[in-house]
């Protein structure tokens, strides 16, 4: 339980079981906008458009009861939130209102008086994602010319300002066999944090895992090298390694376990359990448009529907390790196995997990991995990836 949240509000109904009285963080979408055009980003295949965004005082009306619910962190994130124009004053209230803030960016679009500004105002930390550290492949993974330099740029910048900075790194078989300068990429921009994130196949990333799966032996590899950076970098740089799922034997307990720690609004206000969840058929989702945050937090249908563990199937069902992973994903499960409802097929308990394993043994294996999907507001020619 969250000691720090209203009780009495919604006191009415028991709260369901494995459900903190308040998530802990909530990851504000404030756009799908971005100039980049990543073929594993975590948005959904239907952007929202700029006319349907929340203003800046709906957001800051989010901010707002986000801190009375007794959530603690936001992540101002997009597409791309320094787009927005009014991100100061949304970070501003969110500030006030003694929320911790985390910028989570591109970086290609941030100006050092800008980022100097959102410090005045309170901003608490900068996550600056990488696509890789060589420039044409960086180039190619993110269709937008010279984003490596800006980004070095940016790291100065918040080095300059003093500000924590975190570095987030998509792993995937283009950039695999890069990790290790990605990791001393990561140590000269003085990052105290480095997320080594194998990509996670929902949305975008879906459209794209037989260009992005890495082989086995690569990710077996790339665990050594965490673990042996972790090691060297201690007291310097902490880890967080995201395991690729598809070599897995269980799963991750995906965001934490579904309704219990975190959600998501989108660009246009829906109130999500996590950023894939429009994919599961059944949910309704609410709009902070329509009805109070912590209500929603707390009975909304789309959060109650695979909160806990009394949704579960066998095996999960009677699994030791049900109130562990919870089962898993519940996107991936809906993706793979058509029901999300299903044993994540990470779970080497499940029917279909030799399939899992099999799909990414095989496509890893093809030399000539296909073209990039892009992500795009609209559909149009990319280049094909090599
Ligand atoms: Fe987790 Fe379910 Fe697999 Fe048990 S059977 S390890 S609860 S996913
Ligand atoms: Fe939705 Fe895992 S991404 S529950």
């Amino acid at each position: 339980m969250n000691e720090i949240a209203p009780m009495e509000q919604f006191s009415e109904k028991p709260v369901v079981e494995a459900c903190a009285r308040a998530p802990v963080g909530l990851l504000a979408e404030l756009t799908h906008r971005c100039p980049l055009q990543c073929p594993y980003c975590s948005n959904p295949l239907e952007l929202d458009r700029v006319n349907s965004e929340l203003t800046t005082e709906q957001w800051q009306d989010v901010m707002r009861q986000a801190a009375e619910l007794g959530i603690l962190q936001i992540h101002l994130s997009g597409g791309e939130p320094t787009v927005r124009k009014d991100l100061e004053d949304i970070v501003e209230v969110a500030v006030k209102a003694g929320l911790y803030t985390n910028l989570i960016t591109a970086g290609v679009t941030l100006t050092r008086d800008r980022l100097a500004r959102l410090k005045d105002l309170g901003l608490d930390h900068v996550q600056l994602s990488i696509q890789d550290v060589d420039d044409a492949n960086a180039e190619k993974i993110s269709a937008y010319k010279n984003g490596l330099a800006k980004k070095r740029e940016v790291g100065q910048w918040v080095r300059e300002l003093e500000m924590p900075l975190t570095i987030n790194a998509p792993i995937h078989r283009l950039n695999i066999e890069n990790l290790p300068n990605i990791i001393d990429f990561a140590v000269e921009m003085g990052a105290g944090r480095i997320e080594v994130a194998n990509i996670q196949y929902y949305a975008w990333a879906l459209k794209n895992r037989a260009a992005l799966m890495p082989t086995r032996a690569q990710v077996l590899k790339s665990a050594e090298i965490v673990e042996a950076a972790k090691e060297r970098l201690k007291g310097i740089m902490v880890f967080d390694f995201v395991v690729p799922d598809y070599y897995a034997k269980t799963p991750k307990p995906c965001m934490g376990g579904w309704g219990r720690g975190v959600m998501n609004v989108t660009p246009q206000g829906r109130v999500l359990p996590c950023h894939a969840s429009e994919t599961v058929p059944g949910l309704v989702f609410d709009n902070v448009k329509d009805r109070p945050l912590a209500d929603i937090w707390l009975n909304g249908q789309a959060f109650q529907a695979y909160r806990g563990t009394s949704w579960m199937k066998e095996p999960c069902r009677s699994c030791p390790r049900a109130e562990i992973d919870f089962g898993g994903c519940r996107c991936q499960a809906m993706a793979f196995t058509g029901d999300a409802a299903n044993t994540d097929p990470a779970c080497k308990l499940s029917p279909h997990h030799d399939a899992f394993v099999a799909a990414a043994e095989s496509e890893s294996a093809e030399q000539t991995p296909p073209p990039f999907v892009y992500r795009r507001m609209s559909p149009a020619k990319a280049p094909a990836a090599e």
